[in-house]
């Protein structure tokens, strides 16, 4: 994944426990480099590398680790470095949510090499919809739980999120319900 991730990865554990923590979870994690290139490629195992040591060193389970993650992804990655970008994805929640299957084609202008998740809006109803999820790497389900419950808060928008198909319990793909409360979206 492009090194914005792992650098988000970074800031999130050096804003929340500090740069000793930090220090612990990169060393256990055997990674050798001290700073991340945004707009480099790096393995993919590196990032699970690091979301690993996390869970160990902050002892929480690499789900909780993910989920947070997703939230300050939203909150922090994306509000503050691609505002534009979430600003034009929709004036409220459920039409971010509707716009959400292409807002990654913006994103590979940026980052040609990106390999983006694809996203489906089913069962839509005033109040809910049904997010289907396709990727091509696994156990990102807790990522996409925290993303969503950040778009809940940058939106002001209570959600709630189920995940109801699990690719991991036997599921062809992985599938969300979304809900919030129609009166404030
Ligand atoms: C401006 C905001 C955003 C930027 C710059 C961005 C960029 C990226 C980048 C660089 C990756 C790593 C993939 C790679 O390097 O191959 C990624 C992955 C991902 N993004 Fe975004 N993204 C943004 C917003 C969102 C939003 C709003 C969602 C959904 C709510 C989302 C869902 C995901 C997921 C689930 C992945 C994990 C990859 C996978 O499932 O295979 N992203 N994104």
């Amino acid at each position: 994944m492009y090194g914005m991730v792992n650098k988000a990865v970074q800031d999130l554990i050096t804003r929340q426990h500090g740069e000793d923590v930090w220090q612990r979870i990169r060393g256990l994690a055997g990674v050798e480099e001290d700073m991340f290139i945004s707009n480099e490629p790096y393995p993919d195992e590196l990032t699970y590398r690091l979301v690993g040591a996390a869970a160990e060193v902050l002892a929480v389970p690499a789900t909780e680790v993910l989920r947070t993650f997703g939230r300050w992804w939203i909150l922090h990655t994306a509000m503050e470095g691609y505002g534009h970008l979430m600003k034009a994805g929709g004036r409220t929640l459920p039409e971010f949510l509707i716009n959400l299957p292409n807002f990654h084609t913006r994103i590979v202008l940026m980052f040609p090499h990106l390999r983006p998740p694809e996203f489906e809006c089913m069962d839509v109803t005033a109040g809910s919809l049904r997010l289907h999820y396709h990727s091509h790497r696994r156990g990102l389900a807790p990522f996409v739980t925290g993303l969503l419950e950040g778009l809940g808060e940058i939106y002001r928008t209570p959600v709630t999120v189920k995940h109801e198909q699990s690719l991991d319990a036997g599921a062809e793909h992985d599938v969300f319900l979304v809900r919030w409360e129609e009166s404030a979206a």
